[in-house]
This record gives structure tokens, C-alpha cells and sequence, in this order.
């Protein structure tokens, strides 16, 4: 397997595609300093606003005939015409004949013809809502009684990554009273630390799985009904204490929830874009109800830029365009995601799933092995954290990995720590476009008082080549507006590239093998005696006689 893909379909619209290709290789050679030097009316051609958010992408190896070639690339894809199948309910996931509509879940009015799917959203969020409202106040208590003053999600995959980075992210806006507390491996000592110190009686499950048919949640959902009953809560109790969330309600009626405590799902919304449904309910009781719609408003506030903005001025095909550009036109396997902000730390978890489960495929729609390369590794940390470890290979590796910085610029006017923040952020891509040569660091060695030889033979491991691309995606404030306005941001990039590299980014068969072989091979720990291969069996072997 290459960084190209191993099969035979080429590149769609290959005219476009050679052109792209030649001015990649001019634009390796620019000078992004430069660039910015000669023209700063640059930075004015490269940024757009949309939904509270500024992207910057000026700092990239990008001349303006490649932009504009860029944009001819979407237009021929057609990919702003197929804008209109995320919210009219095409079968876009088409391996699975679904409707891709996570859009509904934040819509305030119907799309057209879906007026039952939108009634349906609408019925979920008032339950939801009541919820919400009757734990919050009170109304609704344990078995015995007492308050309910935890919340514990059971889930996996969509079914955790979005509502606990939201959780994490917005709990400047956590309604006092409330923990909420995030349990997904199928490894114990999980749900252990999740339940330490916890009181059965006041607590509140939310076993949350678009299936109710995943290993992992069905593990930890049996193992908090026990630690429940030991506690001494009745089967009869239990209500109190156990709600649900999925398509497949007759399965959680069969665990022991009753259909009161149970929200549904659909299938038209996909696991990793479903944190805006009621797989979200765990950030309604952290952040309370207005909170949560605030949220799917900025969502929605997105949405209706992408929906309306064209190709020149679209912020989510723009990302999606300059991650096509270095991985298709200039070989990066590699993106990293960095926000300068504390609360956001599990954001690039979140859009891992986003983009690697949705994008990391090797078949176009055809069927047809991919000679071109889809989705880069995403990866990323907080700043000023990363600063201090893989920063150093983004400035002197020989890894090409086009970077977003996410800033929040208005905390800049609070404390002086927020000030550093932004100040480190912002000097990591200057220091990543500018970059250091040999005499400036010999100079910089010499000031510092080092003997003129020994500042020879240092520099050259001081020398910083720079000229590394990043984009700056920047707002005011980190609110739950803007926080739904970034989520779909990145959804839209997703599903824009998607449609580029002519994949569907809505189904994920590549999870399916490894979790039918889990069930032979724990059937074999459990001495089944069914055997595989020479390695697989000896670590059977060790791992039965340790
Ligand atoms: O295994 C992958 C996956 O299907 C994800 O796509 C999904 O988000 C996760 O598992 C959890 O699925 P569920 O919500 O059905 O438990």
C-alpha cells in the first residue's frame, strides 16, 4: 500500500487534476514569508468569516492560480451541487441505502419534504428537554429518593467522543449539581475508575449506542446494572437510575429500560454526526437544555453557510480543499489539529473519528480500488502542551503535515495566562512559516556569549527550515455557538472531501473484520480450542498459561 492507493481509479477530472499537479510542483518551491512580504493584501484573498469563525489560510504553499484551479476542482466535482443531499434526505450513504441527515437534528425548521423526520427531532428534543428539567429540579430522583447528582454515559465511538469533548469543552457552562462522567472501553478497569466514589443511588446511566448491539457498551451497561443491584436498588428500582439512547429501542426494552426512559435515533444519522441528537443528552444535563440548543444553533449557523456561500468564499470546502491539495498534489500523510485552548484538549480525538472513519477508505462509490490517497492521519493535542514534545518534529522533521491552529482570540483581554496562550500560538506558525537559517542561528549562539567555533558547529542543528503551512481558524469567544459552529465546520470539510475523492464517508466497513474476529478469538481464551495463526497463537498460549 502507497501513500497513492494501491488500486487503479485515477484522480477524478484528470485535466484538472495534471494541472494541479504541475502548479504543486511550482508551489513547493514558494517562499511563504515572501509570499505575505510582497503581497499582504494576500491575507485579505485568503481569509473568509463564517458563523463567528475566521479562517486564515494565507500561510500555505498555495500561488493564486492554484487556489483558483482548486476551486475549479470543486466545481467540476460538483461538490457544492451535492451540498443538497445532506439535507434533502438522498440515500448518500448509498453501501447502506441511507439518508445522511445529521443537518435535521440541528434545523429549526422542516427541510422540505422531511416534515415527519423534523416533527420527529423536535418530539425527541422536548423529552429530552423534560428530562433535563425533572433531573435538574429535582422532580425526578433515585429509587430512594435522593438527587440525582451523576451522570454516567455508557458509550462508544459517536456514541462518546462528541458528547464528551462538549462536556469538556463548554463546562464554563456546567449547571452546578451536576457531575457528568464518560465510560467507553470494554476494559474494566474503565468503568471502575468511572464508578469510584460514585453512589449508586444517585446516579443516573445513559447507555447510549446508535445499535445497542456493540460489544464494548453492552459489557459496561450489564456491569452498571450489577453495580446497581449490589448496591441494593431493586429490579424495580432500576428505572430510576437507567435511561437509553438508540435506534433499536425493542433491545433496550429487553435490558430492563422501560420505553419512558428511552429517546430514539434514526439511521439516517451516522454515528461520529450524531453528538447533535439525543446521543447528546449527557451535555443537556451538564450544560442544561438552552445551552444544548445553543449549541445546535451554531451548528445550524454553519449549515446555512455552507448551504449559501459559493465555492470562492466556502469556509468547509476550503479546508477540504487545502487538505486535497497537500495530500493529493503534495504528498502529506499528515494533519494535525492544535487548539490553544485547555478545554478543547479532546477535540482532535473527536475529529479523528470524523475524518478517519468517514474518509479513510480505499474503494470509490464504483467499487473500484483508489489510486490516490483519501484521508491523512489526523492527530493532535492542546498548545502550549504539544510545545514541549511533537512540535519539535513539526519544525525540523522531515514530515510534511499541514497544521490548523484553533484560537480563541477575545480570552487574550482576560488573564495574563490567556495572553501567553495566544501569544505562544501565535509565535508557533510564525516560527513554523519563518523558520531560522544558519547565520541568524550562529548570530543567535554568538549573542549568547558561545566561542565563535563551537557556535559553528552548533548551528546547523539550530537551523529551522520554516516554510511549514498552517491555517489559523480563529473566534472571540469558546461558547456553545461557536463550538456547534466549529463542529460543522469540520463535518462539511469532511463530506467536501469526501465527495472530491468520490468515497462514501458515511458507512465504515473497515471497523466490521477485527470485531467478528474478537468474538472467535475471546471464544478461544475461553477454550474454545479453534486455532489461527503461528502469532496469534502463541500469544493464546502465553496469554492462557500466565
Ligand atoms: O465500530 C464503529 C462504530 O460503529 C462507530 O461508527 C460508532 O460510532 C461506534 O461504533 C458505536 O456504535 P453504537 O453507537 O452503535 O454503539
Amino acid at each position: 500500500m502507497t501513500a497513492h492507493g494501491a488500486g487503479s481509479a485515477q484522480f477524478p477530472h484528470p485535466v484538472i487534476a495534471d494541472r494541479l499537479a504541475s502548479l504543486a510542483r511550482r508551489d513547493r518551491g514558494l517562499s511563504i514569508d515572501s509570499l505575505l512580504a510582497e503581497d499582504p493584501a494576500r491575507v485579505e484573498r485568503f481569509q473568509m468569516e463564517a458563523a463567528g469563525w475566521r479562517l486564515d489560510y494565507s500561510r500555505h504553499l498555495l500561488g493564486d492560480d492554484s487556489a483558483a484551479s482548486l476551486v475549479e476542482l470543486a466545481q467540476t466535482a460538483g461538490v457544492l451541487d451535492d451540498r443538497a443531499a445532506l439535507f434533502d434526505g438522498s440515500p448518500l450513504n448509498h453501501t447502506e441505502q441511507r439518508a445522511v441527515l445529521h443537518t435535521l437534528l440541528r434545523a429549526t425548521a422542516a427541510h422540505a419534504g422531511l416534515e415527519q423526520e423534523f416533527a420527529a427531532v423536535k418530539d425527541c428534543q422536548a423529552r429530552m428537554a423534560q428530562w433535563v428539567g425533572r433531573v435538574h429540579d429535582g422532580g425526578h430522583r433515585g429509587h430512594r429518593g435522593e438527587r440525582i447528582n451523576t451522570i454516567v454515559n455508557i458509550g462508544i465511538g459517536g456514541s462518546d467522543l462528541g458528547p464528551r469533548m462538549v462536556v469538556d469543552a463548554l463546562q464554563a457552562y456546567r449547571v452546578q449539581g451536576i457531575e457528568v462522567r464518560f465510560c467507553a472501553n470494554v476494559d474494566p478497569d474503565d468503568l471502575d475508575s468511572v464508578l469510584a466514589g460514585l453512589d449508586p443511588h444517585n446516579t443516573l446511566f445513559i447507555i447510549c449506542s446508535k445499535t445497542l448491539r456493540t460489544e464494548e457498551t453492552l459489557y459496561n451497561a450489564h456491569r452498571a446494572r450489577q453495580w446497581t443491584l449490589d448496591a441494593g436498588v431493586p429490579e424495580d428500582g432500576l428505572a430510576q437510575h437507567f435511561l437509553a439512547v438508540s435506534t433499536n429501542i425493542e433491545a433496550a426494552r429487553d435490558f430492563g429500560i422501560p420505553e419512558d426512559n428511552i429517546l430514539p435515533m434514526w439511521d439516517w444519522v451516522g454515528g461520529r454526526y450524531s453528538v447533535w441528537s439525543a446521543i447528546g443528552w449527557s451535555i443537556a444535563f451538564a450544560i442544561g437544555m438552552t445551552r444544548f440548543e445553543e449549541l445546535l444553533a451554531g451548528a445550524e449557523a454553519m449549515d446555512e453557510h455552507f448551504r449559501s456561500a459559493d465555492a470562492t468564499g466556502n469556509m468547509p470546502l476550503w479546508l477540504s480543499l487545502l487538505e486535497v491539495w497537500y495530500v493529493n498534489f503534495m504528498g502529506a500523510q499528515s494533519h494535525a489539529v492544535i487548539p490553544y485552548q485547555q478545554h478543547l484538549v479532546r477535540l482532535p480525538a473527536f475529529l479523528q473519528q470524523l475524518s478517519m472513519e468517514s474518509n479513510g477508505k480505499s474503494v470509490n462509490h464504483r467499487g473500484e480500488a483508489l489510486g490516490y490517497a483519501t484521508a491523512p492521519i489526523l492527530w493532535g493535542d492542546v498548545g502550549t502542551n504539544g510545545q514541549h514534545s511533537f512540535h519539535q518534529l513539526l519544525h525540523q522533521g522531515t514530515v510534511l503535515c499541514p497544521t490548523d491552529f484553533v484560537l480563541i482570540t477575545g480570552d487574550a483581554v482576560g488573564p495574563e495566562g490567556k495572553q501567553r496562550l495566544l501569544a505562544n500560538g501565535l509565535s508557533q506558525m510564525r516560527a513554523l512559516m519563518v523558520g531560522r537559517d544558519e547565520a541568524a542561528s550562529r548570530a543567535s549562539l554568538e549573542g549568547r556569549g558561545m566561542a565563535i567555533d563551537r557556535a559553528r558547529e552548533l548551528a546547523p542543528h539550530l537551523v529551522i527550515p520554516g516554510n511549514r503551512p498552517s491555517s489559523t481558524l480563529s473566534c472571540k469567544a469558546l461558547t456553545p455557538h461557536s463550538l456547534g459552529a466549529l463542529l460543522a465546520l469540520y463535518e462539511h470539510k469532511t463530506f467536501c472531501s469526501g465527495r472530491i475523492w468520490e468515497i462514501n464517508s458515511f458507512d465504515q466497513w473497515g471497523v466490521e473484520l477485527g470485531k467478528e474476529m474478537g468474538a472467535e478469538i475471546l471464544g478461544a481464551l475461553q477454550g474454545s480450542g479453534q486455532r489461527f495463526d503461528a502469532s496469534t497463537d502463541a500469544l493464546l498460549d502465553g496469554a492462557s498459561h500466565e
